[in-house]
């Protein structure tokens, strides 16, 4: 029989096996397996760094609100195993459109110097189709369409809104992101029929995984790639994003 298909969307890299969202963490997740990744990105003095929460402590030797902090000051800092927390720039040039790279935007400002980034990679050569840009703020998303219309967009959502998908289709999104703890068939359905892709965060267990695939799910994020490699095919199509 053959294998089922399910993408494998790395989470901050590969954060069950290297410190999230470092450079290393990325690496294992390609090396895991996964033709997609996930990353947290923040605006902060005038820098696109890849980060995932409001402060430094959990992931870093540092103190302090994330937004209050130089960017000489956040580069000093360990993020675990000896890595700086990197910037987007450094993210993308490490991907070389080798992966589907999701850049979830954390915060708000992020979304016009994300885009500049994107069009000087892309005018050098790099795959805007690879590109996927997400958020729980979806005026962002709202601003990264008007600013270009070509970069994918990926709608998170953390809960079951009364009318489903309709939000994702109205932002004009290519996926809409539920959350394991909320996604239900009528979620899932919903969005098939406004032609939305379906990724679910963030789906660890290999129980919940087969579930999420049961579901009709497109692609789960996980923090462990090779536990969906290993079981769901993978298709390796220029954009990534197309299961
Ligand atoms: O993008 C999927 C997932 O990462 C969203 O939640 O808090 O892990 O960034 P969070
Ligand atoms: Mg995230």
């Amino acid at each position: 029989m053959s294998k089922p298909e399910l993408l494998c969307i790395g989470h901050r890299g590969a954060m069950m096996h290297a410190s999230e969202n470092t450079l290393a963490s990325i690496h294992k997740a390609l090396l895991l397996g996964a033709l997609c990744i996930e990353i947290d990105v923040c605006s902060v003095d005038g820098h696109l760094v890849v980060f995932h929460d409001e402060r430094l402590e959990r992931t870093t030797d540092g103190k302090g609100y994330l937004k209050d902090q130089t960017f000489e000051y956040l580069r000093s800092l360990d993020a675990g195993d000896g890595q700086c927390i990197p910037t987007l720039e450094e993210v993308l040039l490490a991907i070389d459109s080798r992966a589907g790279l999701n850049i979830e935007l954390k915060g708000s400002g992020a979304a016009a110097p994300v885009v500049r980034l994107i069009a000087e990679l892309v005018a050098g050569g790099y795959d805007k189709q690879t590109i996927l840009i997400s958020s729980f703020n979806h005026r962002e998303l709202s601003e990264i369409k008007h600013l270009d219309n070509e970069i994918k967009l990926g709608a998170l959502i953390r809960g079951l809104p009364v009318d489903d998908t309709r939000f994702a289709k109205d932002l004009g999104a290519f996926s809409v992101h539920p959350s394991l703890d909320f996604v239900d068939q009528q979620f899932v359905d919903d969005a098939h029929s406004r032609g939305l892709k379906v990724f679910v965060y963030t789906v660890n267990h290999p129980e919940d995984i087969e579930r999420m695939y049961q579901l009709g799910a497109d692609g789960v994020f996980t923090g462990f790639p090779e536990r969906v490699v290993e079981h769901y095919v993978q298709r390796d199509n220029a954009s990534r994003w197309c299961v």
